[in-house]
């Protein structure tokens, strides 16, 4: 069978890098599409290097822009791809604009949508991966549902038919490439860390990054909690410090440029603690066994919450430290994101044949 891929920020190489593999090994053909959203070598071309994905059959380059122009660019190229490319699938990941841009084009040319972590639901329409991901799954017709929330979220929005809760693809990632990442990282050893002994954090969410008091709180958060503290900025972050002035040039803070894959993987296992916004790393703190500090006040990801591995915190500053400083790891951990095997469980829905007259 002939699927086409689209992909095009950061998280969405980690996801599909499992499920590229399944597919190839099954005999697939997969047409993969770079959309260009994200073109940094820190932020694209790292991850196709270090998790063996195959260089994409097209790269659109459409870059950076405002939600409609960057999402109406991509839509645009893409109707023309899968028009030239007459896949059989189309296979779409998370909640960026990417991934709307994907479900619209080939829906709208009736080629059947496979939505992967379908189901998510943050109930915050002011995040514009809730737009991207409510639009997706209501154009999807296999919705691939990490968990029995997700599952749920859809059965409420009256959706039912080709949902399949098939765990989570980033677990399967991590266990790929955990060995791999011991062998060839030599992250803590440069920045001179000891396992334990340090924080972790990522900041990119625009309610943090976009709102100086909440940028600077989340800063003096840092600060006060005293011990030290990776930060590796995504570069809109980076833009939004340089753009308020924010001084982040904190004793116990080390500001990095992004990681690749296998040194996050070190850096993430090895952290005392993460404090993030960001929602695959909530994920991969509890697959560590990691706990995790969420900087927003509401999350996807309600299972690592309910599980006492993740606390809600917002940017307040107090709330932050507070967190950060009196964790207390919950003594269970139960296994929450499948089996690791979600990439070929998917491929094997993939393959056969559905009904998808009445999908929408
Ligand atoms: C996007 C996704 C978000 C996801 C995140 C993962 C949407 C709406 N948002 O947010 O869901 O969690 O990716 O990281 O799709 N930039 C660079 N170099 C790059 C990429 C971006 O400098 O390679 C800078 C540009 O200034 C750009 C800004 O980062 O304007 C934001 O990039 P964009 O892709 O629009 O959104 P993200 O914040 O990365
Ligand atoms: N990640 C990485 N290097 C970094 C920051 C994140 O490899 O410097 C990985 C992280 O391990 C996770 C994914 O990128 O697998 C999460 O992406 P991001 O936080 O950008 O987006 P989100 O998950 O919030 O959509």
């Amino acid at each position: 069978m002939k699927i086409l891929t689209v992909v095009g920020a950061r998280p969405q190489f980690i996801k599909a890098a499992p499920v590229s593999r399944a597919l190839r090994q099954a005999g697939h053909t997969e047409f993969l599409v770079h959309t260009g959203q994200h073109y940094d070598y820190g932020m694209s071309q790292v991850f196709f290097d270090e998790m063996g994905i195959p260089a994409p059959d097209a790269n659109l380059g459409i870059g950076s822009g405002s939600h409609g122009a960057q999402t109406g660019q991509m839509l645009a190229a893409l109707e023309g791809v899968m028009l030239e490319q007459q896949p059989e699938r189309v296979l779409v990941y998370g909640d960026t604009n990417s991934t709307l841009a994907g479900a619209l084009a080939a829906v709208k040319l009736h080629i059947p949508v496979a939505h992967v972590e379908a189901g998510l639901r943050s109930f915050n329409r002011q995040m514009p991966e809730e737009h991207n991901r409510v639009l997706t799954d209501h154009c999807a017709d296999l919705l691939f549902c990490p968990t029995q929330t997700a599952v749920d979220n859809l059965a409420a929005e009256g959706i039912t038919a080709g949902v399949h809760r098939v765990g989570d693809t980033m677990y399967d990632a991590v266990l790929q490439f955990s060995a791999v990442a011991r062998q060839k990282s030599s992250i803590l050893q440069d920045l001179g860390l000891e396992p334990g002994g340090y924080l972790l954090a990522t900041v990119h969410r625009p309610y943090n990054t976009d709102v100086p008091e909440n940028l600077a709180a989340i800063l003096s958060a840092f600060e006060e909690i005293g011990e030290p503290v990776v930060f590796p900025a995504h570069p809109r972050t980076r833009k939004m410090l340089e753009k308020f002035n924010l001084n982040s040039d904190i004793e116990n803070l080390k500001l990095i440029e992004p990681v690749g894959y296998l040194d996050m993987l070190m850096l993430e296992q090895h952290a005392r603690l993460l404090l993030t916004d960001s929602g695959g790393m909530q994920k991969e703190a509890y697959f560590f066994g990691v706990p995790c500090v969420t900087l927003r006040p509401e999350t996807e990801w309600v299972e690592t919450v309910e599980a006492g591995w993740n606390v809600l915190v917002g940017a307040n500053r107090a709330q932050i430290v507070a967190a950060a400083q009196n964790f207390v790891r919950p003594p269970a951990h139960p296994s929450l994101y499948g089996d690791g095997h979600s990439a070929g469980v998917i491929v094997g829905w993939l393959g056969n044949t559905f009904d998808s007259t009445n999908k929408i």
